[in-house]
């Protein structure tokens, strides 16, 4: 029998409803939209668990009509659309899967700074649409060794990148709120933001989506990169000024960007970005790899069982009330 409710509001893994359906009565929005609100709070009144998705912000009015919630669970690291001082300040502790997607969300944005450097993306179009007609008239990029990577938001992800980058021969500098430790070990050097973004070929942003990071990059900060900078967005759309990139973009003060993730997210087929030959943008597919899919959903359920059965939740984002052993 069902021991406890939980709510998903929206996509989750064959794997992670396993584990959860064995011991739990689900209710699962399935549609590819998100959940209407108001059914999400007549749905919650009696959950025990929620399972959310990025899509949907948890914040205090949703809170107050779950009185029962013991947890949640998101299969994602990033939760700028959770407010988790209201599920702390009501003792509901939150996980989220940090950890398990670091190679996969790593080799993606390195692989956006190749792509990026040698047009990888617009001579495979070429090739495509049978334009390659010589030897010549083909696109041509730039070389990644000798090149000085800037990373903005240095954690595991940022410390795997360098790896990858460095063995491309370039040289990582990053901006982080705190300077790392570990800086002769990973062989990475601290710089300050503007100063950074004056010495980069290349300026990854891994910074997570929080109040202060919203909108950090805007008009000032591209007009300080060089123009032949490469802008590459691997962590939330809404950390960039949209209008402001697609100016620096047109008038060529930045020389091309590659973005994982965009404001507004899905971008629209018809957005003004997608009309410049300079930019290249996939789905937000950062952690979208079969194997750390599966285990972020997994780490996901995990937490969700671990905080309906009051135990510790394996990864939890606010620790001081996550559930004692
Ligand atoms: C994350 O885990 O935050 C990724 O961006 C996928 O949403």
């Amino acid at each position: 029998m069902a021991s406890y409710k939980v709510v998903v509001t929206g996509r989750i893994l064959p794997s992670a409803l396993e584990v959860i359906s064995r011991r739990c009565a689900v209710q699962r929005w399935e549609e590819a939209t998100s959940i209407p609100r108001e059914l999400l709070y007549e749905w919650v009144k009696d959950a025990d668990g929620l399972f959310t998705t990025g899509d949907v912000r948890v914040d205090d009015e949703l809170l107050a009509h779950a009185p029962k919630l013991r947890v949640i669970s998101q299969a994602s690291v990033g939760y700028d659309n959770v407010d988790i001082d209201a599920c702390t300040r009501r003792g509901i502790p939150f996980g989220n899967t940090p950890g398990v997607l670091v190679d996969a969300t790593a080799d993606l944005a390195f692989g956006l700074v190749l792509c990026a450097a040698r047009r990888i993306f617009e001579g495979a179009a070429q090739v495509r649409n049978g334009a390659w007609k010589n030897g010549y008239d083909i696109p041509y990029g730039v070389d990644l060794f000798g090149k000085t990577l800037g990373i903005v938001g240095m954690g595991s992800i940022g410390a795997a990148v360098a790896k990858r980058a460095q063995a491309s021969g370039m040289r990582v500098i990053y901006h982080n709120r705190r300077k790392r430790s570990d800086d002769a070990v990973l062989g990475t050097t601290y710089s300050e933001f503007d100063a950074l973004l004056e010495s980069s070929d290349f300026v990854l942003v891994l910074a997570p989506l929080t109040n202060e990071s919203r909108g950090m990059f805007g008009k000032e900060q591209f007009a300080r990169m060089k123009p032949t900078a490469y802008f590459v967005n691997v962590a939330r759309g809404a950390v960039v000024d949209t209008d402001a990139l697609y100016e620096a973009l047109k008038t060529k003060q930045i020389a091309y960007a590659a973005l994982d993730v965009t404001d507004p997210e899905p971008l629209p087929g018809d957005h003004p970005l997608l009309t410049l030959g300079n930019v290249l943008i996939t789905p937000h597919i950062g952690s979208a790899t079969h194997e750390t899919r599966h285990r972020m959903a997994l780490l996901a359920a995990e937490n969700l069982m671990a905080g309906l059965d009051g135990k510790p939740l394996p990864a939890c984002v606010n620790g001081s009330v996550n559930y004692r052993g």
